[in-house]
């Protein structure tokens, strides 16, 4: 099981066995909240009668094409619609099945622009410490989780280097939104692009909000701060919105909340609202006409990249109504509305039993443990477990309990899933 204590699971198994709306039905028949929207996905609700009916129609219509020299039109309806969405000149779209296979993807097509304009000595990337960028070669390499990389540090990509992450407890705790302090923690660009010369660096990659580990919500003014050296040193800037993107942050992508434009996007999960595996490469134009303006003439292809499964049609056709479901539902303003009770939920558990710092930006939250000595994790384990025992799904990363449940959630399961976590600390206590 991925990422998953095994030996541990077979003893105490947690089976799902079907879900509606805010809720999963456990094996055992016990009703579960959902507090993280399955794993950071699940934007819609869970089985949402419009998504279910628009794949079980598709897979009735057409199960599989290829997008090997052929199409389907609705592959290029959704690309269309997820281009629409994105802010900026991000108008082209290739299509994958996850978050690791867009991280992979977006570093090669980085590559892939510089080469076209005669600069393929640019081989760099930079990312980030504490990053999360799945778990191909190419995103443990830019990645930053320390477990994720150790085991199979010899064959990462190279020319990698790391900004430093922005976790700042002794400012920052238990901030409100965006911190005050840490704009600078952007200017470490300038150093290691110093270091290496810019003309070697092909691109930078963070995630707008670091995710995976622990909600780390950007300090005032350091994407701005990012954007601005790349730009100086003619760096791609790629945004990892695979959680951040389709409403998470109370706008369609962590991008138009921040206000910061990246050149490359890369997005997953909420995509089809988790309903079937897909993620997505979103390009700026000049990068796509660079690419194709480079290549040979007649039939000669671009790009030499792509998966059997990119474009699939059950995962378009989720694609589609998952996207119909958040413009006629409102889902992102809805976000946008419930944060600042989001925020003052979570923030109540100040003062309660280990809680070290609590972070929040629109529907995602974080609430910080002070390990047990020697132990760590095991007591946001136990939290976790309490909490699931209660009713309600949370997850843990380290000893941070995060908390990203679907747009759908309401005022009053906000306190319930908070309740519990409350609850569930001072049991562990
Ligand atoms: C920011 C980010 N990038 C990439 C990934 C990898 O996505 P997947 O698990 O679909 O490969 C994740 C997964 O959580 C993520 O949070």
């Amino acid at each position: 099981m991925p990422f998953t204590a095994n030996r541990h699971f077979k003893q105490h198994p947690l089976l799902l066995e079907s879900a509606s709306g805010m809720y999963y039905r456990s094996r055992d028949g016990r009703q579960i909240l959902d507090g993280i929207a399955g794993l950071w996905c699940v934007n819609a609700g869970h089985c949402h009668p419009r998504i279910v009916a628009a794949v079980q129609a598709q897979v009735a219509k057409l199960d599989y094409a290829t997008a090997f020299n052929l199409g389907h039109p609705a592959a290029f309806e959704l690309a269309a619609q997820v281009a629409d969405l994105a802010p900026g000149d991000l108008d082209h779209v290739f299509f994958v099945n996850s978050g690791s296979e867009a991280v992979d993807t977006a570093l090669k097509i980085a590559l892939a622009y510089h080469r076209a304009r005669g600069e393929g000595q640019r081989f760099r990337f930079i990312g980030r410490e504490r990053g999360y960028h799945g778990v191909g070669f190419g995103g443990i390499s830019v990645g930053g989780m320390v477990a994720n990389r150790k085991v199979f540090a010899a064959s990462m990509l190279p020319g990698v280097d790391h900004l430093p992450h922005t976790h700042d407890p002794a400012r920052n705790a238990f901030s409100r939104g965006q911190p005050a302090h840490g704009a600078e923690f952007a200017d470490a660009l300038e150093r290691i692009v110093a270091l290496h010369d810019p003309s070697t660096i092909a691109a930078v990659i963070v995630e707008p909000v670091s995710g995976s580990a622990g909600v780390l919500v950007p300090p005032r003014g350091y994407l701005e701060r990012i954007r601005a050296i790349c730009d100086r040193h003619g760096l791609l800037l790629i945004f990892d919105e695979v959680i951040t993107g389709f409403g998470r942050t109370g706008s369609a992508f962590g991008a138009t909340t921040f206000g910061v434009q990246p050149d490359l996007m890369t997005v997953a999960k909420g995509i089809t609202s988790g309903v079937v595996p897909m993620g997505a490469v979103l390009v700026d134009r000049r990068i796509y006409e660079a690419c194709m303006n480079a290549a040979g003439p007649g039939q000669a292809i671009e790009f030499f990249h792509g998966y059997t499964y990119s474009g699939h049609p059950l995962a378009c056709a989720a694609g589609l109504a998952a996207l119909a479901v958040y413009r006629d539902e409102g889902l992102f303003g809805r976000a946008a509305r419930l944060a600042p009770a989001f925020e003052a939920a979570l923030h109540s558990l100040k003062g309660a039993p280990h809680v070290i710092d609590i972070r929040n930006i629109g529907l995602m939250g974080a609430v910080e443990l002070e390990p047990r000595p020697g132990q760590p994790t095991e007591r946001a384990l136990d939290v976790f477990r309490h909490c699931f025992d209660q009713g309600v799904l949370v997850r843990t990363t380290g000893d941070t309990i995060a908390l990203t449940p679907p747009l759908v959630v309401d005022e009053a399961q906000v306190g319930q899933i908070v309740a519990a976590i409350g609850k569930a600390l001072r049991a562990v206590h």
